[in-house]
């Protein structure tokens, strides 16, 4: 384990599983049908390689980049699109592919924006879903883990652009960042 993590709170093998059974729910919920994984740059991307490889089907990839404004520990609701996708969602179905969802504001934000460009359905899926602290209300279709109120880093997520290649979810030693 990394000297600056205090403990794995999901290891490589319970991320596998989970991956592989939210695959499989959207194999089956968009059965027969074309679905475009959008996903939020940085954080999402591990999940993301390894969620698109889970669903059966015809899959499309897309990418987006958003900056929160404001103080850097909490998010302020306040979203600014630095990438946006390549291509047009209308007439498509979308699942946004996130890493984690805490307060929900940037999910809501961008859940917002896609839904106004026409798409035939948008969804969520995050990896974590940090429950107590949600204030956007956000409804989430496909879940990975529930999630204490703990800074956790690993398999995408960081700490400063750090961390980001750790194989398994763990909370960070807070000694880190205060
Ligand atoms: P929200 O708008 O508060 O839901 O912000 C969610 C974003 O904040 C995520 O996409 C992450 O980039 C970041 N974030 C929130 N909690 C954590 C955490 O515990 N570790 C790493 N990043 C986090
Ligand atoms: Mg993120």
């Amino acid at each position: 384990m990394h000297e600056d993590i205090t403990r794995i709170l999901f290891s490589e093998d319970e991320i596998a599983a989970c991956v592989k059974r939210v695959g499989a729910q959207i194999s089956e919920d968009y059965a027969g049908q074309k679905v475009l994984l959008v996903t939020v740059l940085k954080g999402a991307f591990v999940f993301m390689a390894d969620l698109a490889r889970a669903v059966k089907g015809d899959v499309e990839i897309d990418f987006m980049a958003v900056s929160s404004y404001g103080a850097e520990a909490k998010s302020s609701g306040i979203v600014r699109i630095i990438k946006d996708l390549e291509a047009s969602v209308e007439g498509r179905h979308v699942i946004i592919v996130e890493d984690i969802l805490d307060s929900g504001l940037t999910l809501k934000y961008l859940s917002k924006n896609l839904k106004s460009r026409h798409p035939l359905s948008v969804e969520v899926a995050t990896l974590l879903f940090k429950e107590d602290k949600q204030e956007a209300n956000i409804t989430c279709k496909y879940v990975g883990f529930v999630c204490p109120d703990e800074f956790v880093v690993g398999y995408g997520l960081d700490y400063a652009e750090r961390y980001r290649n750790l194989p398994y979810i763990g909370v960070l030693n807070p000694r880190i960042y205060l």
